[in-house]
């Protein structure tokens, strides 16, 4: 008896552990992609429950970003007050094309503290719409600001035809680097050493076996690698769609580029 309650004693204070752990993380949408009807006529206020939407699902951005918790967007920004500060961030550029840019062109302006590597998120695998991106300024202006952008402003990147990508792009065979970041593995991984949202895979072929870094790919939280926290890389993987829709070959070409390194 004895016994069975120190069980039941250990089993509750795991279970506390885990509890106390997922507080930790913060809370992750992965709801399907959608497609979501965007008519060229919607005022700014209809617009910004649409862009709302598209955050929180086709568009991934909550399996980065906090939206308000500035205590736990320590690895990513929180986009709580975005529209306050969207203003100030580049001297000369608006909000409008500061909000736009961050998603057409996210590496051209890197946010202090943070590290570069966030997906362009109008190519695939997240591929918004021109359409889908105005309402998603509109969402983000109206966090602490003024929503100025309607469905006919111009935006310099608009009508940019989509790259090809690793997973669009059949015939070419794939890369393993292009792999790398077309499912943002590089928003939380380093190669050379630099701290991120995960640990860096400097050196990571010499340190484990092809199986070992096959297993941390399929199952992410099978094997924890201490001091990071479970969830994180498993929420991204499958808003990215990697492991619905990353072939064989694309798979064995990102193995084959971290075991070189
Ligand atoms: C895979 C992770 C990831 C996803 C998904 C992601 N972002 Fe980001 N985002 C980042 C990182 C990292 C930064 C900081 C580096 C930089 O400035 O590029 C950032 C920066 C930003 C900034 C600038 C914030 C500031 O304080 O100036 C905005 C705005 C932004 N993201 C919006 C979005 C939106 C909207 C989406 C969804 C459509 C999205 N992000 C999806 C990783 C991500
Ligand atoms: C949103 C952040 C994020 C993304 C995106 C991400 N990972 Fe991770 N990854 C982590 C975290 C956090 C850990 C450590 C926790 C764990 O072991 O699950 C990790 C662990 C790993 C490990 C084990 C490293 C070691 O030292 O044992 C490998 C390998 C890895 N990731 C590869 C990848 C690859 C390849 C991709 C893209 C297909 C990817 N990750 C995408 C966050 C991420």
């Amino acid at each position: 008896m004895k016994h069975a309650l120190q069980i039941f004693g250990f089993t509750i204070l795991v279970s506390a552990f885990y509890w106390y752990v997922s507080l930790w993380v913060p809370q992750k949408r992965t709801d399907p992609p959608e497609d979501i009807v965007i008519s060229a006529s919607l005022t700014t206020d209809e617009m910004i429950p649409i862009g709302e939407e598209i955050v929180a699902g086709k568009g991934t951005c909550l399996t980065c970003h906090t939206m308000g918790e500035s205590g736990t967007g320590l690895r990513f920004p929180d986009l709580g007050n975005i529209g306050a500060i969207a203003s100030e961030r580049v001297a000369g550029q608006s909000d409008v094309d500061y909000l736009a840019e961050s998603m057409y062109d996210p590496n051209a302006y890197v946010v202090e503290g943070f590290v570069a590597g966030m997906p362009n998120v109008s190519r695939p695998p997240v591929a918004l719409t021109d359409q889908e991106i105005l309402t998603v300024i509109a969402y983000l202006q109206s966090l602490g600001g003024t929503p100025t952008v309607t469905m006919d402003t111009p935006l310099q990147w608009q009508g940019q035809a989509p790259a090809p990508t690793a997973a669009t792009a059949p015939d070419a065979p794939p890369d393993g680097a292009t792999v790398f970041t077309t499912y943002a593995c590089n928003t939380c991984h380093s190669l050379d050493g630099a701290a991120g949202a995960g640990p860096t895979l400097q050196g990571i072929g010499s340190r484990q076996t092809r199986e070992e870094v096959t297993a941390s790919i399929r199952e992410p939280d099978a094997i924890l690698v201490e001091g990071f926290a479970p969830g994180v890389m498993a929420a991204t993987l499958n808003a990215f769609g990697f492991y619905d829709n990353v072939t064989d070959a694309e798979f064995e070409a990102l193995l084959d580029y971290l075991m070189e390194q």
